[in-house]
């Protein structure tokens, strides 16, 4: 740990192997974004075109993006805005491209205070649901479904109950966040690496096995429909936009997240099938949520466009209508904290390396600093929920009239930040790096570097521009 605080690259903490690397960076993408945000966005937009747009969206836009920030991170061996002012030097561009790592960590930093909240709901269903366990275990009956007695407005109350709460959200986000700032303190080694390594596959066996389950008490049938059958005509430009937005989040682009794990590969340079396997990975699990989650939904008749809540108030209710529902449904929970948690260290570390490099605090402190600072915001996002629920920080633009403090600041930082990151990251790799050092560093060699040039320097900013402009100006396009 006395290494990672020195901030000198010889000396500097890092990932004891590829794989090592492939299973955190995997942590960081899969989280609450594939488990939560996607399902509820899926479910919104309408299945099928929304899903359809969003895979392109990932593989087209996000996987060079992925491979862009990785090498960045490769290349400089500090924090964001250090290692971009690095590539910048060695390619001879401007160091102020820098800017897009302060932009990153500073969005990084914003969604970790909402992100620590939405954690803190997840922690409180894993409390509720583990009780109900133990309950029923306690009566003889440990296969009976989740919530035993209780009428639906009750469940679906609870959220209610807990939003109307501020010690109890508080007491939730401060748990969570403490957890985050106790692993990320402890570094990359014996920090981040080692709860990757234990947690990630703990979370695809629960992923596979509540699936399977679902497979058998929910109607897939009508889920893969929903998921895969594309109405174009529910693809307007505000949808799109929330697509791009959607796999920018899911792979943790646009905020320098991937520059700062990437900045602990010390050596090896098979970068371009590291990118392909965190692309895949990370999409695999956002599509496998979506089967775990909607059959479960349409078996009890439940609406797939519940939104925020779906899979708070719905999932609760059809658990208790299923065979073994409250095992499943404290499995459900636990998987999503797991999934939280390797994500949460990933959005603290990044201003926590901007920390230990920029201003050469020490990691503890660092840590400290930023985590106690996305503390206090999510305080004012969960207020949000219950005393300040008037409050509409960005009421004055259009976009965000109706939408309180936590959505304002997802919003903003999805809609608006990672775009704006994703497009500096693709101009600054595609016009500005040295070619040559990009082929070295990547491995990316032949007509794989051309592909992958022309969409970094061509299609990623022309499409991010568009989407970007469009889904935030929709009176352009006159809709
Ligand atoms: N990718 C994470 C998720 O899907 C969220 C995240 C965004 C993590 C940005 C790190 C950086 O939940």
């Amino acid at each position: 740990m006395v290494a990672a605080a020195s901030g000198s690259s010889a000396t500097r903490d890092g990932w004891s192997s590829r794989s090592a690397f492939i299973l955190a960076a995997i942590g960081a993408a899969v989280g609450l974004g594939n488990v939560w945000r996607f399902p509820t966005l899926a479910g919104e937009s309408g299945g099928g075109a929304f899903v359809i747009f969003y895979i392109g969206c990932v593989f087209l836009l996000g996987l060079p993006l992925v491979l862009s920030e990785i090498f960045i991170g490769r290349a400089g061996q500090t924090d964001a805005v250090g290692s971009i002012k690095k590539v910048a030097q060695d390619s001879g561009a401007s160091e102020r491209w820098s800017i897009f790592g302060g932009i990153g960590a500073l969005a990084a930093w914003l969604i970790l205070s909402f992100y620590s909240v939405v954690a803190g709901w997840v922690l409180y269903y894993v409390g509720v649901m583990g009780w109900d366990l133990l309950q029923a275990i306690g009566a003889g009956d440990p296969l009976r479904g989740a919530l035993a007695g209780e009428s639906k407005d009750v469940i679906e109350g609870r959220m209610g109950d807990l939003f109307a709460s501020p010690s109890l959200l508080l007491v939730m986000h401060f748990a969570f966040m403490g957890l985050t700032l106790f692993i990320v303190a402890r570094g990359i080694g014996s920090g981040i690496e080692k709860a990757a390594t234990w947690l990630m596959p703990a979370f695809f066996v629960l992923l596979v096995g509540i699936t399977i389950y679902g497979a058998f008490v929910g109607d897939m049938g009508q889920a893969v429909r929903f998921l895969f059958t594309p109405d174009w005509s529910k693809l307007p430009p505000a949808v799109m936009n929330s697509a791009l937005g959607q796999a920018l989040f899911s792979l943790s682009l646009g905020v320098a997240g991937l520059i700062t794990y990437g900045s602990y590969i010390h050596e090896g340079s098979k970068l371009g099938s590291t990118s392909a396997a965190i692309a895949v990975a990370d999409t695999s699990v956002a599509l496998i949520a979506g089967l775990m989650i909607f059959p479960i939904v349409y078996a009890v008749g439940l609406d797939p466009a519940a939104g925020p809540t779906l899979v708070f108030q719905t999932l609760p209710f059809a658990f208790q209508t299923m065979p073994g529902g409250a095992l499943i449904g404290f499995l459900f929970f636990v998987l999503i904290l797991v999934a939280a948690i390797t994500s949460s260290i990933s959005l603290l570390e990044v201003p926590t390396a901007y920390g230990i490099g920029e201003r050469g605090w020490s990691r503890h402190k660092s840590a400290l600093i930023f985590g106690g600072g996305a503390f206090v915001i999510g305080i004012a996002c969960l207020l949000g929920y219950n005393v300040w629920s008037d409050v509409r920080p960005l009421g004055f633009w259009s976009l965000f009239e109706n939408t309180d403090i936590l959505d304002t600041v997802d919003g903003f930082t999805g809609k608006v930040m990672l775009p704006i990151g994703a497009l500096l990251t693709s101009l600054f790799i595609g016009w500005k790096a040295d070619s040559r050092m990009v082929q070295e560093v990547t491995g990316l060699t032949g007509g794989m570097f051309v592909v992958w040039r022309f969409l970094i320097a061509w299609l990623c900013p022309i499409a991010v521009t568009i989407i970007l402009i469009t889904g935030l100006f929709p009176s352009i396009l006159g809709s």
